[in-house]
């Protein structure tokens, strides 16, 4: 596998190709990340990831300075999965000068749920990942394709939305989230937790899977599903955990639903110093 690390190397590594299939990431990579790179390998002629760790997406009292960067580790992973080429540029590489620009998503979709509690959040994603994308597919010919994992939900409903809206040539593909055998979704932020918090973790997964099946006969009674809600955040800060949200929504825009479509229940809350967020779909 090659490593690039500035804009003009990877343009120059993907020449050759026609097809990119491209799995962003911010490194500590885990084995749901691998499951990105193993999905995006058939999609495209060169199967590539990007590492960075985007100061743009972090609020000034989150981890970006604690935030794990594994990369020898990660590169090892990544090439033990097939994955041809790394992107893993600086933050001088990425941003020579300040982000002025930035991508501004709309309100009703990224000032929700993880909007809410982490302003300013989606508006550094989709920066980064608009930018990541002119980066890897800018001189692409043929299908484009980006993979992410489902357990970041709003986060792939607004990339859906970005490339839709902006009406770029690329396909966004999501995969499942991986979980461990007790089923605590697979997340990089899982390496905060102590040993007891790791047995407790679990405690978001099976709140949202309980939440999950109540919302069924619920949806289209509002007052029982906040009631529902409620009680679901009640009991997680019943064990010690402080929830931001535990919440029934419509799949296709993450509105309270009205009754008869498709939902996803999801939650974050914070287990010590870890947020962890998690969704399911009903
Ligand atoms: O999901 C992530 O790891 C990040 O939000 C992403 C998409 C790589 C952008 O920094």
């Amino acid at each position: 596998m090659k490593i690039v690390h500035s804009i003009e190397q990877l343009r120059q590594a993907l020449r050759p190709y026609d097809a990119p299939a491209f799995v962003p990431t911010m490194g500590n990579l885990h084995a749901g990340h691998l499951e990105l790179v193993r999905r995006a390998k058939p999609l495209g002629d060169v199967t590539l990831a990007s590492i960075f760790v985007n100061r743009l997406q972090f609020a000034p009292h989150e981890d970006f300075d604690r935030y794990p960067r594994t990369l020898q580790a990660d590169a090892e992973r990544l090439a033990g999965v097939g994955c041809d080429l790394l992107f893993a540029p600086s933050e001088q590489d990425l941003y020579p000068e300040p982000q002025g620009f930035k991508v501004q998503p709309p309100a009703e979709l990224a000032d929700i749920l993880e909007g809410q509690f982490r302003p300013g959040f989606f508006t550094g994603v989709c920066t980064v990942v608009m930018k990541l994308f002119q980066c890897v597919f800018a001189q692409a010919k043929g299908p484009c394709h980006a993979v992410f994992g489902q357990k970041d939900y709003q986060q792939l409903l607004l990339i859906r939305c970005l490339v839709r809206q902006f009406a770029l040539p690329i396909e966004i593909v999501g995969v499942a989230t991986q979980r461990t055998p007790d089923g605590l979704a697979l997340s990089s932020r899982n390496g905060y937790l102590s040993a007891a918090e790791r047995a407790e973790a679990v405690q978001l997964a099976l709140a949202l899977r309980a939440l999950a099946r109540g919302a069924q006969d619920s949806a289209d009674l509002p007052a029982e599903r906040e009631h529902l809600e409620a009680r679901a955040m009640q009991a997680l800060a019943a064990r010690g955990w402080q929830p931001d949200y535990l919440s029934v929504r419509r799949r296709a825009d993450l509105q309270p639903p009205q009754g008869g479509e498709p939902l996803v229940v999801l939650g974050a809350a914070r287990l010590g110093q870890t947020r962890l967020i998690d969704s399911f779909e009903v």
